[in-house]
């Protein structure tokens, strides 16, 4: 029977959990907000809980326009979904025709050319600056050939942190023939949105996250901002209830929260600042980052990644390897912005590498 199974499904690799932590593991791979949710948010879970034996609302509910207001759009250009990852598969769905394939700049976020494959879509990736991760627009507009049909533009992009001049997309938009998805899920990092070119370029669609500024990545709550007809054929192509309702109940307080969420917004910064001076005094290459991680290279030191990945690990520091991916030297890896606490650890962690001559000789 396995036989049966679609041949773009038994092409993709196994899925397998990650390794168990210990409760005192230091989380820094995932580019996780670090603190809790705010009490409000917790509230709100809470009165919501006795009602969970009735579906959600559908399409939202009052979700909708909460959103809209705080993106400053119409509720009818709004489609949320279980997370942003949910809506860049519906935006595949709605957008992407049967053989089909979608443009990514590299090294970007993986979940762009998972789903397009999961479709039975193709991948056509084209290299960003090996010196700063700029995307190369004039390259993927000569890639653009009449079948690609999706650019994806991670703006801030993951892993590498760096953000995209509005005049790039604009000259992406003006050019590109196809649905162009910018995704700004670290929208609150850095304040930088095309929002308002959605008026001019009906091609266009946004994609934010509640994961990353607002803490609620356990709960799963993206959506994507569109043209109202785009953001019609979204829900079109939706589950019912694509969202639970303790998602939206959480999602609404912590939109109506603000203040405890820009607060701490506002450490994060600070603390990312402090985290790239201490991270190029131990003689490592911190990325600018217009997110809440930093991009590393321990290139400078001729430490790869994967050896500086699993020491770190048996410090019970958790950071993600990107070295030897999506094109990268063996020597990358990104690191959200902990607690003040976890990032000492990951600094004292890093330390110890450098004066353990062990943690040195593992890597030959
Ligand atoms: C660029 C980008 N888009 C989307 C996502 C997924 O976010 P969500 O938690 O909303 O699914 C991530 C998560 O790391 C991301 O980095």
């Amino acid at each position: 029977m396995v036989a049966r199974i679609n041949d773009c499904i038994r092409a993709l690799a196994v899925k397998s959990a990650s390794p168990s932590r210990g409760a005192n593991a230091v989380r820094l791979d995932k580019g996780e907000f670090p603190y809790p949710p705010s009490p409000k948010v917790i509230d709100a879970i809470a009165a919501a809980a006795g009602s969970v034996n009735r579906y959600p609302p559908m399409l939202g509910g009052d979700l909708r326009a909460q959103l809209a207001a705080y993106a400053g759009v119409a509720p009818e250009q709004i489609a949320i979904a279980n997370g942003s990852d949910d809506l860049i598969e519906l935006v595949l769905k709605t957008c992407l025709p049967p053989g089909g394939a979608v443009l990514l700049p590299t090294p970007t976020f993986f979940v762009y050319g998972f789903s397009a494959r999961v479709l039975g879509g193709r991948v056509v990736e084209v290299p960003r600056s090996s010196i700063d991760f700029a995307v190369d627009t004039k390259a993927l507009l000569a890639r653009s050939i009449p079948q690609t049909h999706v650019l994806f533009l991670a703006n801030p992009n993951n892993p590498t942190g760096n953000l995209m001049p509005r005049a790039a997309i604009v000259e992406l938009l003006e050019h590109f023939d196809g649905w162009v998805v910018v995704d700004e899920c670290y929208f609150e990092y850095c304040g930088e949105t095309v929002v308002d070119l959605l008026s001019h370029y009906p091609q266009l669609i946004v994609l934010r996250s509640l994961s990353k500024s607002f803490g609620l990545a356990g709960l799963r709550v993206g959506y994507a901002i569109a043209s109202a007809e785009v953001a019609g054929h979204l829900y079109r192509a939706a589950q019912i209830f694509p969202v639970n309702c303790l998602a939206l109940a959480a999602a609404s307080a912590a939109l109506a929260d603000c203040a405890y969420f820009e607060k701490t917004r506002k450490q994060i910064l600070r603390d990312r600042a402090a985290l790239a001076r201490d991270l190029s005094a131990l003689g490592l290459t911190a990325f600018p980052s217009a997110a809440n991680y930093l991009f590393v290279s321990s290139e400078s030191l001729g430490l790869r990644s994967d050896v500086l990945v699993s020491w770190l690990q048996q410090q019970q520091v958790w950071v993600a390897d990107f070295g030897s991916k999506q094109g990268l030297a063996p020597y990358f890896w990104r690191a959200a912005i902990g607690l003040p606490d976890e990032n000492r650890a990951l600094l004292a962690g890093l330390s110890s590498i450098f004066t353990s001559a062990s943690g040195f000789r593992s890597q030959t």
